[in-house]
């Protein structure tokens, strides 16, 4: 069961039915605001009924907060008291927070049972009326708007991890997809810093058999002469792709290898041709190639390379995408196509099979040219990048072309934490000025089993492949923790 998040979520149950139990095992401490807890900071202990007054006035503090915050709130009280419900409700609608009221459905002789057994149990009588408000709040929690959640007492469905199961839901996908399997379909590893600490390619081959182990489909490189500020600092290494590609070709035997993307700025596209099909011949037919117009101005100018206008940038890149096809294509022909005319199409070793070229970037013409040139497109995965995907497929029909035949690809940026307690402490070390909510919503900051989920859903959207660069992402390890994502695409 998935819950959104972030949420107001409030409890709604007896004495004993298990909603402090159900609480600790979804959320964080911080995140459950107990009128128990408080009554135990404010008073003598957690049954201490005298203050009630003072708990729920930290309470309602507490809650108003976190929820200007747009921070996960689980509200751990009886969940009876109406007059508060509705003003909890009002307060996560006016910040945009869902509101789930999640309500125990244990049954009243389990709760008599388990208050009994307690070191201070309620009386009798007062759990019997605790019982009968329950069930007359839980009949009208539908009416007061909340999305209504029932949790049996059998906590086994509801522990963390138990959510949708990302690889029970994708032979479904598999079918609808309008995608036919291809290489490059999946999770491929963006890989876009090297926090290597001293030997590189060591640190890049234990990256690689990482990916490998956990089942993704390839490994995209950046291709930036300095390190983008969106990444890190300009001194941080930010090694040349082809040549790393290169040295990652022979440190794996299953991973589609490429970039993301390859500025047609950077070099004549008749080498970025000679460069992938060398990659191709030394990885037996798994290169490929992200080409993108180009937008740093500082590391051409840097490199003492030109840095032309956006159109002319555009014009570059159908000169390099066709440049570079008719250089793969099979024979020495001459050349006579649209923009480019060579005399000769002499390339040998030839690429094994056909190298996908995937274009980056979501303006119009970029995703035209895509369209008609390319083997597939990339766009940020959030919803705007989604209704280019949209707009992208429609153009590869409007093409004459099978919309099924290309590479639907987005580029995603999650914070991937173990567990929830993880998730929260890499929000909190990676967020820089960023809110945190904010920030973790940009991010979709969960486990991966979540983010897995996530993942399905854009593959039943018709994206085929997610290149995948998770936030502060160091080492092998992180790297691991990914393979719940490898079965996301089907
Ligand atoms: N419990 C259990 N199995 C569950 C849920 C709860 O054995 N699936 C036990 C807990 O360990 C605890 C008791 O039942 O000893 C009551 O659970 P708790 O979560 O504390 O219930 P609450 O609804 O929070 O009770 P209260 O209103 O008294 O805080
Ligand atoms: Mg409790």
């Amino acid at each position: 069961m998935s819950l959104p998040d972030p949420a107001l979520v409030v409890l709604v149950g007896a004495s004993g039915s298990g909603k402090s139990t159900w609480a600790a095992s979804r959320y964080r401490v911080a995140e459950v605001v107990s009128s128990d807890a408080l009554r135990a900071v404010v008073g003598s202990g957690e049954h201490d009924l005298d203050a009630s007054t003072d708990a729920f006035a930290l309470l309602e503090q507490v809650v108003a907060a976190r929820l200007g915050r747009r921070l996960t709130t689980v509200i751990d009280t009886l969940g009876t008291d109406a007059t508060r419900r509705r003003a909890w409700r009002d307060a996560a609608r006016a910040v945009g927070l869902p509101t789930v009221a999640v309500a125990l459905d244990t049954p009243a002789g389990v709760c008599r049972s388990r208050n009994a057994a307690r070191d201070r149990p309620v009386p009798a009588r007062v759990l019997t009326s605790q019982l009968a408000s329950v069930a007359a709040t839980v009949d009208l929690l539908e009416a007061e708007g909340w999305q209504v959640v029932r949790v049996a007492p059998d906590h086994e469905l509801i522990e963390p991890g138990g959510g949708v199961d990302a690889a029970a839901a994708t032979p479904g996908q598999r079918s609808t997809s309008p995608v036919e399997s291809t290489s490059l379909r999946g999770v491929v590893l963006q890989l876009s810093r090297f926090p290597a600490e001293g030997d590189l390619l060591a640190w890049l081959r234990e990256m690689a058999a990482a990916a490998e182990e956990a089942g993704l489909a390839g490994l995209a490189l950046m291709d930036h002469l300095i390190q983008i500020p969106q990444v890190g600092r300009a001194w941080d290494p930010i090694p040349e792709p082809w040549v790393t590609l290169g040295a990652l070709a022979a440190s794996t035997t299953r991973l589609q290898l490429g970039t993301l993307v390859t500025p047609v700025t950077f070099r004549a596209p008749g080498v970025t041709a000679k460069a992938a099909a060398t990659l191709s011949a030394l990885t037996g037919g798994r290169a490929f190639v992200g080409v993108g117009a180009g937008w740093w101005e500082r590391e051409h100018a840097a490199y003492g390379l030109g840095f032309p206008s956006a159109r002319a940038r555009l014009d570059a890149l159908e000169v390099g995408i066709e440049t570079m096809k008719a250089l793969w294509a099979p024979g020495t022909k001459p050349y006579a196509g649209q923009r480019v005319s060579l005399p000769e199409t002499t390339s040998y070793p030839r690429p094994v099979g056909e190298i996908p070229v995937i274009v980056g970037g979501g303006g119009d013409r970029t995703l035209r040219i895509a369209a008609r040139l390319g083997d597939g497109c990339n766009v940020p995965s959030d919803e705007v990048g989604l209704a280019k995907m949209v707009r992208y497929l429609a153009l590869v029909g409007q093409a004459g072309r099978d919309p099924r035949s290309v590479h639907a690809t987005v580029l995603d940026l999650p914070l991937v934490g173990r567990d929830r307690d993880d998730v929260w402490a890499r929000v909190e070390r990676h967020r820089g000025r960023a809110a945190a909510a904010t920030f973790a919503a940009r991010h979709h900051a969960g486990t991966a089993t979540e983010h897995a989920t996530r993942l399905a859903g854009l593959a039943d959207l018709g994206v085929t492949t997610a290149f995948v660069a998770p936030v502060g992402l160091d080492g092998p390890d992180d790297v691991r923790a990914l393979a719940p994502l490898a079965t996301a695409f089907g």
